[in-house]
């Protein structure tokens, strides 16, 4: 299968193209060819010194979408609405995937023990942040995404609760799982078999799109224990 990741210069992009490497044909997307070039000749470096094949391709981001049969978004929400406008003329029956988790930092103010009450009154008052979900209009990423896209077209969002840093790690084997949201039960197989080919990681349907909300939101969920608690990149796992 020919899979474009789209930003996949990124963080979370390096690892998919990495782990699918050995069994799909990676194209690096990115607003410039040369850096996803540089970007997929850094991951094949890499590849080779684990022994395994080195043919990921980079180049930009509408060429990347046009010859693949599954297209990753690996973006930030902010950007979304300019990516669908590239990619909408070469799209034909690609499947396109949402990783995409609409979040930012708040702050707060957390009561020392040691000093007696005090009640915020300014942001300087704020002493400590966390992250949360910003839900946008259409209910979830992936929803604003499917309001972006051609009708026809068929998108599948997962991968949201995967950490970037272990998922780019080839000496780590990864056991998570990954929640699977679609209104299209053929374009959610094809992408339960991709969670599969990644070693140990377990696809579980979470419903159609419309539940999307309910998966990404879990990703600052995630990040703020991690930090709280300082347990780095952490993941989810169902028992
Ligand atoms: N990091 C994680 O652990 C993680 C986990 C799960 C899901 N996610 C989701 O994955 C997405 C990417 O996260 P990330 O951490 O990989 O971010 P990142 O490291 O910042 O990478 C995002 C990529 O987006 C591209 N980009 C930047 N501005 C753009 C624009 N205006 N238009 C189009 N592309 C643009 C950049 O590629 P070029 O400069 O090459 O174009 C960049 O490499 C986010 O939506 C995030 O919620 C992340």
């Amino acid at each position: 299968m020919k899979i474009a990741i789209l930003g996949g210069t990124g963080s979370i992009g390096k690892g998919f193209a990495l782990r699918w490497s050995k069994k799909h044909t990676i194209i690096i997307g990115s607003r410039d060819p040369e850096k996803a070039k540089a970007k997929a000749s850094e991951y094949n470096d890499i590849l080779r010194s684990y022994g395994f094949k080195a043919e990921i391709e980079g180049t930009d981001n509408k060429t990347a979408a046009a010859s693949a049969d599954v297209i990753l978004l690996a973006i930030k929400y902010d950007n979304i609405d300019s990516i669908c406008k590239l990619i909408r003329p070469v799209l034909k029956d690609q499947i396109i995937v949402s990783v995409i988790v609409p979040m930012e930092k708040n702050y707060c103010y957390i009561h020392p023990d040691s000093t007696p009450l005090k009640i915020p009154v300014s942001r300087e008052d704020y002493n400590a942040d966390y992250f949360c979900y910003t839900t946008p209009s259409a209910g979830s990423a992936a929803q604003e995404l499917a309001s972006l896209l051609p009708a026809n077209i068929e998108l599948v969002s997962a991968f949201h609760n995967v950490p970037a840093k272990k998922l780019a790690d080839l000496d780590l084997e990864l056991d998570y799982d990954i929640g699977v949201c679609g209104n299209s039960m053929h374009a959610k197989n094809i992408i339960f078999d991709l969670v599969r080919d990644i070693s140990n990681l377990r696809p579980l349907d979470v419903g159609p799109l419309e539940t999307s909300a309910m998966i990404e939101s879990l990703t600052p969920l995630i990040i703020n224990i991690s930090f709280k608690n300082k347990i780095k990149s952490l993941g989810i796992k169902f028992v």
